[in-house]
């Protein structure tokens, strides 16, 4: 593999405790070299490239919620909220109140560092022993198959955490779209908790107490075109350890597929809509009444795609498990109890598989 695209380096960070990943090349750049190059090592096995024969026929959309009204306590948007949340684990946001001004910016500030050169975007790669910064997904073996994505994941709040070494500040405004866009999304986030807390029997703080010092972590990801799309993953089929994640995707590409019902659904974007999912943390504290689902995304020869997922996560030492206002005689407890951050770096450590994690959450009563 040409060296010149290799990213990462070893910096003297701490990390934050999570895992490591090894350095791969940048894909954009291989592309860039040669559009019509798809390597060994991003070629899918049969059986996880993206068939087109596995995309669900009996595939409706995702739910759409109208969130002003949810928001403003509409008895029956909340109930929608509970069946997207069982049936699909998905569901799409409207009128979440984030202007379309806020939503561009954000987006433009991640197609602006991606068109940087390789050279500059390199000063703020991740380092191995630390996930923040520019590289690839979680690479923990040289076997790994690798994704056809390129990224920049940063801790966006509390403030505390951010490592101001990966932002890349010299792009203007690009610090700013990111703290009025990461805003934004806590705002949306704290009326998801307050719906949910509601539907499980809950006061309408109690999730966002919960998540003890709650974290927000931000994935810009770029897909490059590619020559095979059939032969390759944009991001493999994984499941989102956090509670929920919001995802901003582009307007036109569609990209994102979930499983549902056997098959993949392919999640059309809807213009500024968001689209938000359950995470592990948020199917264990529900006791599997709401899931988290399994997704993908796949590319395309034509267009590069950007999306930005944000994902809230609950304090590393916090502990996750059914709670009790939805354990009875009737729902027994069907998941263990365990502390988050143990719950993150199995999964990280075992990113390799593929597999889906929240068994080593499920008790036998599964
Ligand atoms: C993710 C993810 C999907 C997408 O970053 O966890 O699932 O469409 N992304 O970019
Ligand atoms: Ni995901």
């Amino acid at each position: 593999m040409d060296s010149k695209v290799e990213n990462g380096g070893v910096h003297d960070d701490q990390g934050f405790g999570w895992g490591s990943s090894i350095p791969v090349p940048s894909v954009q750049e291989i592309v860039r070299n040669d559009s019509q190059s798809v390597p060994e090592r991003y070629i899918q096995n049969q059986e996880n490239g993206p068939l087109d024969s596995e995309i669900s026929l009996v595939s409706s959309e995702i739910p759409i919620i109208n969130f002003s009204m949810l928001a403003n306590g509409d008895e029956n948007e909340r109930k929608r909220l509970d069946s997207a949340c069982k049936e699909w684990g998905f569901f799409q946001i409207t009128n979440h109140g984030v202007t379309d001004k806020v939503l561009h910016k954000m987006k433009a500030a991640v197609t602006v560092f991606f068109d940087l050169l390789l050279i500059e975007k390199k000063k703020y790669a991740m380092a191995t022993n630390c996930l923040q910064g520019y590289g690839q997904g979680y690479v923990v073996s040289d076997q790994q198959k690798l994704d056809w994505n390129d990224l920049i994941f940063l801790l966006t709040l509390p403030t505390k955490f951010r490592n101001m070494k990966h932002w890349p500040t010299t792009i203007a405004g690009f610090k700013e779209a990111i703290e009025e866009y990461s805003t934004e999304m806590q705002i949306v986030t704290n009326k998801i908790f307050a719906n949910l807390s509601l539907l499980m029997g809950m006061e309408r703080e109690s999730l966002k107490e919960y998540h003890g010092e709650m974290k927000q972590a931000m994935r810009l990801n770029y897909y490059p075109t590619c020559s095979r799309p059939d032969l390759v993953m944009g991001v493999s089929p994984h499941l989102d350890a956090s509670s929920i994640t919001l995802l901003l995707q582009d307007n036109e590409t569609t990209g994102l597929q979930i499983k549902h019902k056997g098959g993949w659904v392919p999640v059309k974007p809807i213009p500024n809509a968001i689209v938000v999912n359950i995470g592990d943390a948020m199917e264990a504290w529900s006791n599997g009444m709401y899931k988290s689902i399994e997704h993908r995304a796949v590319t395309n020869e034509k267009v590069a795609r950007i999306s930005v997922a944000t994902f809230v996560l609950p304090n590393d030492e916090v502990e996750i498990g059914p709670l009790e206002a939805v354990v009875n005689d009737y729902h027994p407890r069907l998941y263990k109890t365990v502390k988050y951050v143990d719950y993150v770096r199995y999964t990280l450590a075992r990113k390799m598989d593929g597999k889906a994690h929240t068994h080593y959450l499920k008790t036998d009563n599964m």
